[in-house]
């Protein structure tokens, strides 16, 4: 069975001040869930602080990004073991406003991946078409493509107990979700080259789906059977509606 998790992408959204009572917020609540692995990714200066409050919770920390390299000349980034000091134990890597605005393809994604998995951090890693690619049909390629940059660079074991965040772009941010079928059959797709390349790996494989994910669509969302949880941007920074999406997965 795998476990469904929720995990909060917060961006870059927040202040000492703010933060500090979005993760008190949830941490209040966190008795009302049992089953979900709850993960917040806040920014990263407030990282140590949002660890310092959920500690003793079972809410777990995890970072935006990460960089491929473990140490040096690297202005601007931050190193897995660095994420570990303060306290991260999950990185998003290849979200695609990272892909998109900040130029980062298949190749460094996949070394982003492996810096995280060779130190200790667990990826969360994203994948999506856009609109366009929608349109012309080639969805599955293209998700295929971002998984396969993974898999030549690490093997199709480095995904065991691995997450996948399926976010389609033109979902994200836009209030235009996924309907359940149009996620389930992504999943499905993922899940079914996973299982071609190892079936155990696939089973144990977590896929999120993420793009305006709420509390409103999460339960018909998450109740497919390949959907094994959310990555949530703007309904996780309310502690109220995040805890709500928590809970619908259950
Ligand atoms: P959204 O963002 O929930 O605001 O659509 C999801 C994400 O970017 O991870």
């Amino acid at each position: 069975m795998r476990q469904v998790m929720v995990a909060g992408n917060w961006k870059m959204n927040g202040s000492s001040e703010s933060v500090k009572e979005l993760i008190a917020g949830i941490k209040d609540g966190m008795a009302s869930v049992t089953k979900a692995e709850v993960v917040v990714c806040p920014p990263a200066v407030y990282i140590p602080r949002v660890s310092g409050v959920a500690d003793g919770s079972a809410i777990k920390v995890g970072s935006q990004n990460i960089c491929d390299e473990d140490k040096g000349a690297f202005t601007g980034e931050i190193s897995a073991d660095m994420l570990k000091d303060i306290g991260c134990e999950y990185a998003i890597v290849g979200h695609s406003e990272r892909r998109a605005l900040y130029g980062e393809s298949d190749e460094l994604v996949a070394k982003r991946f492996a810096a995280a998995r060779r130190n200790g951090i667990k990826p969360i890693f994203c994948i999506g078409e856009t609109l366009e690619e929608r349109e012309s049909g080639v969805t599955n390629d293209v998700c295929s493509r971002q998984i396969d940059a993974v898999i030549a660079l690490e093997g199709v074991e480095a995904l065991t107990d691995g997450v996948i965040a399926y976010e389609p772009v033109w979902a994200i941010g836009t209030g235009k979700v996924a309907t359940p079928e149009q996620a389930q059959d992504v999943h499905a797709f993922i899940r079914g080259k996973i299982a071609a390349l190892n079936a155990d790996v696939a089973e144990g494989l977590r896929i999120l789906y993420g793009g305006s994910m709420n509390a409103g669509n999460a339960k018909d969302l998450i109740g497919q059977t390949d959907i094994d949880g959310g990555l949530i941007g703007g309904a996780s920074l309310k502690a109220e509606d995040f805890l709500a999406i928590c809970q619908a997965a259950e």
